[in-house]
């Protein structure tokens, strides 16, 4: 009765995630009250989502388009790393089943000066605080999954690790000692740190197992590695085999990273690099 008195207090639409895990199924959209509270009576009475639906969180619904943010940080001071946005859908044009992730860019340029700035102030230092706050010591990587929102930044997940596959373009235009932070951060010494970030953009593109995100064959024999040139090739999944060549092991296999003066720059340098590398299906 509390979470339909909740929900009468909001507008249309209505948002109802089940808390605990559920297969990325347990989020409900909808558009009418009536139905939004008899989807959360099912969803807490009804176990709709089994166990994960026992405690269910009503969310404010918000229409924008995602980024990841990261910040390392000693605790006290934090070095913001470069922006990424990366990709979930298997198809072309963002279409398709969600995947672990099909490629990334960074920089961002929706994530311009000013939107960063509230990024900054509203999101970042206010986490770092409450960590603080909460007697939490955490030393170490924090990821900001945002989501922009007619220009203000909305907080969607934090996770306590880098992001995959933002990772492979962040670092491709890391120009700094990365040892050197992690050594500051232990010490609680980060704000001697000088980050140096590489101005042009990088863009990844993950090669996938045929068939991927649903079943896929493994242990297909990877041919070309060696024939790339100004690229990053990341090994995801991928083995050596008994005969010592890199064989497929996993849906998503390699992760191709290259750097150009603008996205379509990058991208044709991935999209040339892939052709030269091939595994079937
Ligand atoms: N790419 C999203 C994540 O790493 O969670």
């Amino acid at each position: 009765e509390q979470g339909k008195e909740f929900l009468r207090t909001l507008s249309s639409p209505y948002v109802l995630k089940a808390d605990g895990l559920a297969a990325g199924k347990g989020v409900l959209i909808l558009d009418d009250l009536n139905q939004a509270e008899k989807e959360l009576e099912d969803m807490l009475k009804n176990e709709k989502f089994g166990e994960a639906s026992s405690k269910v969180v009503i969310e404010e619904f918000l229409s924008g388009i995602e980024c990841s943010v990261f910040v390392l940080t000693d605790g006290d001071n934090y070095v913001l790393l470069p922006e990424a946005k990366d990709y979930k859908r298997i198809g072309e044009g963002d279409t398709g089943l969600n995947t672990g992730g099909m490629g990334s860019i960074s920089p961002v340029p929706f994530c311009n000066e000013e939107f960063m700035q509230k990024v900054k102030t509203n999101i970042i230092e206010r986490t770092i605080q409450g960590l603080k706050a909460e007697n939490i010591n955490y030393q170490g990587f924090i990821f900001f999954g945002l989501m922009n929102v007619g220009g203000d930044p909305y907080v969607i997940e934090y996770n306590v690790r880098m992001g995959d596959p933002e990772s492979e373009s962040v670092f491709a235009r890391f120009d700094s000692d990365i040892v050197e932070a992690f050594t500051l951060v232990k010490d609680k010494r980060l704000k001697e740190y000088n980050i140096n970030i590489n101005p042009l953009t990088a863009t990844t593109v993950m090669l996938c197992s045929g068939g991927y995100p649903e079943s896929y064959e493994k242990n297909k024999v990877i041919s070309g590695l060696d024939n790339t040139f100004d690229a990053i090739i990341y090994h995801a999944g991928t083995k050596e085999n008994a005969d010592n060549q890199i064989v497929t092991s996993g849906g998503r296999v390699l992760a191709v990273t290259c750097l150009g003066e603008k996205i379509q720059d990058a991208l044709d340098k991935c999209y040339k690099t892939i052709e030269n590398i091939s595994f079937d299906k």
